[in-house]
């Protein structure tokens, strides 16, 4: 769809380059995109800690149920390069609990991390989430299809 020209491009702008061509993977990477946006939109804006918070933990429930069925999905159809694929998923979640244990560490203290490093986050994410596609969904993908997955 183009965007309406008031319309500001989001922070993680969605591209036909992204589809993967499985139905399930696409609506959660979707959703994964807006929620992306919706956290970045609130540190923007500054927001309140605990609509940050809320935020982030709906992010990564999100991501965990996304991770579990591309990974079931890998099994159902032994998909060759499953072992690797997953490895990545539980890399990226290790490094967002790390993040999430740091900030809960300085909150032990009292202390805040800066907007500059929550935004970070939302970057990394931004970076992590593109980039993981491209090179490694979009595999999984032509292999779904080559088995017939819709
Ligand atoms: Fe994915
Ligand atoms: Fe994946």
């Amino acid at each position: 769809m183009i965007p309406q020209q008031d319309e500001p491009t989001p922070f993680c702008a969605w591209s036909d380059d992204y589809q993967v061509g499985i139905q399930r993977i696409d609506r959660q990477h979707d959703g994964l995109f807006s929620t992306l946006n919706k956290l970045h939109d609130i540190l923007m804006s500054h927001g309140d800690q605990i609509v940050i918070d809320k935020t982030l933990s709906s992010l990564i429930d999100q991501t965990r149920v996304h991770f579990h069925d591309e990974e079931a999905l890998m099994q159902t159809h032994d998909y060759p390069g499953y072992q690797n694929h997953k490895e990545m998923h539980e890399i990226l979640l290790r490094q967002v609990e790390g993040v999430l244990e740091t900030q809960h560490e300085l909150e032990t203290y009292h202390l805040q991390q800066s907007w500059a490093e929550k935004l970070d986050l939302a970057d990394f994410l931004r970076e992590w989430l593109i980039s993981h596609i491209v090179d490694s969904d979009k595999k999984l993908g032509t292999f779904l299809k080559s088995k017939k997955v819709e």
